[in-house]
């Protein structure tokens, strides 16, 4: 089991009392990975594959590995793989943006999807006449596979689907989602902004064309994140941007773009975010996945249990801790979810985050929300007691 003391030693921003229950929007960042940052400033402070002087070298090769250690932290085949980028929602508008799309074709997406993997395609329908098709899941966010065999044709170019929620923390079977889609030819999309910091993922299990995530929600640096793009789909995916650093070779009227993955990173890259993100998959994997996995189960199961036992207050999202990331979404009756976690803050120091978490559809289509709940999730370095503090703390406030 995980030795969350230790971990904690790691975050020395804990050591202010204060209880951080907000990791899905944004995750801490240990030391390692901050002195990581502080090194490329500190020793090498360059631009990448640019330079034949040292500190170039160095800064280009700590950035190569850097993709190396991301690519084998996802189980991608290799560095060619991975797009870096700055968050999940650069990721998947590239897809929208990489793909060439035809009146004919057909997105298939899901109903509890965040804005980034929702509005993309509302706009892909606007600009080019596709059709999109929304499964819906129940109000646990469990889907009948049998909705997303109706909901894929032929015609289906793209399936775009989250692998966990973040509102309701369910854990949405992408593996058999994919294998509907490419029965039909379809190529699939993964949201990993929630599954990818949580749950040990290997892309080519998943069987996915693409998975999305970001690197601020597991440890990294803000503005890093990446897009995996399979092998069969890596000629046919166009760059978001082209321009420096993205060729090889440039005619007075034609270009040739240079091979993955840095065509898809035109101009100066975010290069201390990218050698921040590779440290933070060296520090997860350090600690292992499967027992981080297995801390936040115990850190739901906690949560969960206890939440759900108090009057006054509603839980959302699937009964079964097993089913869910360490994440839980919940109201007072009778208080605004932005009061909840105002008081939440003020009055008990712990950090949630309140309103429609950017996920607006599932909000009005499940439960006629329209300002949302509050959310409080964890990662590997919280702990128990953590969760019990937010717990009594909860009770206070529903009793008034
Ligand atoms: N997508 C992040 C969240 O759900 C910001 O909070």
């Amino acid at each position: 089991m995980l030795d969350v003391e230790r971990i904690r030693r790691d975050f020395p921003i804990l050591e202010q009392g204060y209880i951080y229950l907000d990791s899905a929007a944004s995750s801490l960042t240990p030391e390692p990975v901050v002195n990581k940052i502080v090194e490329f400033y500190h020793e090498y402070r360059a631009n990448v594959e640019r330079g034949v002087h040292r500190w170039s070298q160095r800064a280009s090769e700590e950035y190569e590995r850097a993709h190396e250690e991301v690519a084998r932290f996802i189980g991608a085949p290799g560095a060619e793989n991975v797009a870096m980028v700055k968050n999940t929602t650069e990721a998947i508008n590239l897809v929208a943006n990489a793909l060439d799309w035809s009146k004919e074709d057909r997105v298939v997406t899901s109903v509890i999807e965040h804005h980034s993997n929702f509005i993309t395609w509302l706009r892909v329908r606007q600009r080019y006449g596709v059709g999109l098709k929304v499964v819906r899941s129940s109000e646990e966010g469990v889907f009948d596979l049998g909705e997303w065999e109706k909901a894929v044709d032929d015609s289906t170019k793209l399936v775009a689907v989250t692998h966990v929620s973040n509102v309701l923390g369910c854990i949405v079977p992408v593996k058999e989602i994919a294998e509907i889609a490419h029965e039909h030819g379809a190529l699939v999309l993964v949201d990993g902004a929630q599954g990818v910091p949580h749950i040990p993922v290997d892309v080519t299990d998943m069987g996915v064309d693409y998975l999305a995530f970001s690197g601020h929600k597991m440890l990294g640096p803000t503005g890093s994140g990446g897009l995996y793009i399979a092998d069969q789909v890596l000629e046919e995916t166009e760059p978001l941007c082209i321009g420096g650093g993205t060729i090889a070779d440039v005619s007075i009227d034609d270009y040739a773009l240079a091979v993955p993955p840095m065509r898809f990173e035109a101009g100066t890259p975010s290069i201390a975010q990218v050698i921040g993100l590779g440290e933070a998959c060296r520090y997860l994997t350090r600690v292992g996945m499967k027992e981080v996995e297995a801390w936040d189960k115990r850190l739901a199961n906690r949560l969960l249990d206890g939440l759900t036992e108090l009057e006054g207050v509603e839980v959302y999202g699937p009964q079964d801790p097993e089913m869910r990331v360490g994440l839980a979404t919940f109201n007072v009756d009778g208080m605004n979810p932005h009061d909840v976690a105002l008081t939440l803050d003020e009055e008990y120091g712990i950090a949630t985050r309140s309103g429609h978490h950017c996920a607006l559809p599932l909000m009005k289509e499940l439960f006629g929300l329209r300002e949302g709940n509050v959310r409080a999730s964890t990662y590997l370095y919280n702990t128990l007691e953590e969760v019990d503090r937010l717990v009594s703390a909860v009770e206070e406030i529903s009793k008034g």
